[in-house]
């Protein structure tokens, strides 16, 4: 009812357009970019698959992109309130909830990994990392103790702290100072890749097609990896958009940042396939890329240490964007459901994620055995989060917008050609293929 939807309380902060354009940045900028989608890339089809991960950006991405954004500016709440109050049922909003409880998930080890990074970042800069060649053991001597909780705290702290101060002298203030940060490490870790031995053969790898390598397995992938980068299915865009003003362009503002998600995404892999392949270093070895391979190839260039500690510090400053974004999901739940203010809203959810995620930060040492399934307790938030709550959280985004709210081509901006394109896409493109994904990744289709 009406009287119901005025009850509802809503998020009075604004971001600057520029602000929000770089907060919004920040969020899809993330270890999907630097560490996910190079490995990825390595193991599905090099360029081929890089050129479906773009065509699953442009047809997939940026329709539910647009969507999550207009429906969080046009409900201005929070990723369950907003639901509720434009479509005045209470129904969606039961459905939105899963994202708040998917972001919950994804930051509880997102902020893990964020954490390895950081250590990294300072281990390279000592020199310590360098100490032994045995990249694969020093990681896995490092990441089955202990100290990653402290890393993970470290994370935690920051990313609470950020998400305390607001949005404007906050998120938007971390993302305008790193944003750019983070373009101007990438160009000089590029040209630093880009003149090393042989790194012709690692571009070749990465941008001249083989279309024989596709497979749809390949194809699901991709889809699922242009979900998680664009950070599209948790609320988090959803909950951005509630603080954009509304003369901004919704329209434009998806360009901007799937523009920039896919910028940042070429070069980070313009900087790690050249590295690998001028080190002899096979670019398919999966998650432990970055982590396991790419260090050797530090320790033998020269000035090793210095680009060691800004290629880590390049992932932990995207990772601390993501992660802020991610936070600000159930702050923004908190502070409009309890009526909790923001900073005693980012101090609970920041402990009780920190809690939540301890087991994630000690399960490759201490609970590597608990493994339910053959999956760590770090596997199952990450399959849960990834495979399924993300998946469902974009199919609500594309129905409630293609079917259930009259009014989205409004708050989008969007008529005639562009409206029918982006309804048709909506309606029947995307939630088709985003159910393929999940019936693929929860293992009931098998290619
Ligand atoms: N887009 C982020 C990345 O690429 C991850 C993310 C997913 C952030 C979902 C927010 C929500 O790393």
């Amino acid at each position: 009812t009406v009287q119901h939807s005025s009850n509802v309380k809503t998020l009075p902060e604004r971001f600057t357009s520029s602000g929000f354009i770089l907060a919004a940045i920040g969020s899809a900028v993330g270890l999907g970019n630097m560490w996910k989608f190079p490995y990825i890339t390595g193991k599905y089809g090099g360029a081929a698959f890089f050129l479906l991960f773009i065509g699953c950006l442009l047809f997939v991405g940026l329709p539910i992109l647009l969507a999550e954004m207009a429906i969080g500016r046009g409900g201005r709440g929070n990723a369950v309130t907003s639901f509720q109050s434009l479509s005045k049922s209470k129904y969606w909003g039961a459905f939105g909830f899963l994202s708040v409880v998917g972001a919950f998930a994804i930051l509880s080890f997102y902020a893990v990994v964020a954490g390895w990074t950081i250590h990294y970042a300072i281990e390279s800069l000592t020199g310590g990392l360098y100490a032994s060649s045995d990249f694969k053991s020093t990681f896995l001597t490092f990441a089955g103790g202990y100290l990653p909780v402290l890393w993970q705290a470290v994370t935690m702290v920051i990313t609470g702290w950020v998400v305390a101060k607001g949005i404007s002298g906050g998120i938007e203030k971390f993302n305008k100072v790193l944003i750019p940060g983070l373009a101007i490490i990438l160009i000089i870790l590029m040209v630093r890749a880009l003149t090393l031995d042989n790194a012709a053969a690692g571009v070749e790898f990465f941008l001249k097609p083989d279309f024989s390598k596709l497979t749809a397995e390949s194809a699901l992938i991709a889809l699922g990896h242009a979900f998680f980068s664009l950070s599209l299915g948790m609320g988090t865009m959803l909950t951005y958009g509630a603080y954009v003003e509304r003369q901004q362009s919704l329209g434009k503002a998806s360009l901007a940042i799937g523009g920039g998600d896919l910028l940042y995404a070429l070069v980070a892999g313009l900087i790690i396939f050249p590295t690998a392949f001028s080190f002899g270093i096979e670019p398919s070895q999966g998650a432990g890329l970055v982590f396991m391979a790419l260090p050797a190839a530090f320790a033998a260039m020269p000035l090793g240490q210095f680009f060691g500690f800004l290629f880590f510090i390049l992932l932990a400053i995207a990772a601390l964007t993501s992660a802020v974004s991610l936070l600000e999901v159930p702050v923004a739940y908190a502070m409009t459901k309890w009526n909790w203010n923001r900073k005693k809203a980012a101090f609970y959810t920041s402990v009780i994620c920190f809690l939540i995620g301890v087991p994630s930060a000690l399960s490759m040492g201490p609970l590597a055995d608990f493994a339910p399934g053959g999956k760590t307790y770090f596997d199952w938030f990450d399959f849960v989060a990834s495979n399924i709550l993300l998946p469902i959280g974009g199919l609500l985004v594309t129905l409630f917008t293609g079917y259930a709210w009259k009014r989205a081509g409004e708050e989008a901006g969007l008529s005639g050609f562009w409206y029918n394109a982006w309804m048709f896409l909506l309606r029947y493109v995307a939630p088709l293929l985003v159910i393929a994904i999940f019936f693929y990744t929860v293992g009931i289709i098998k290619f």
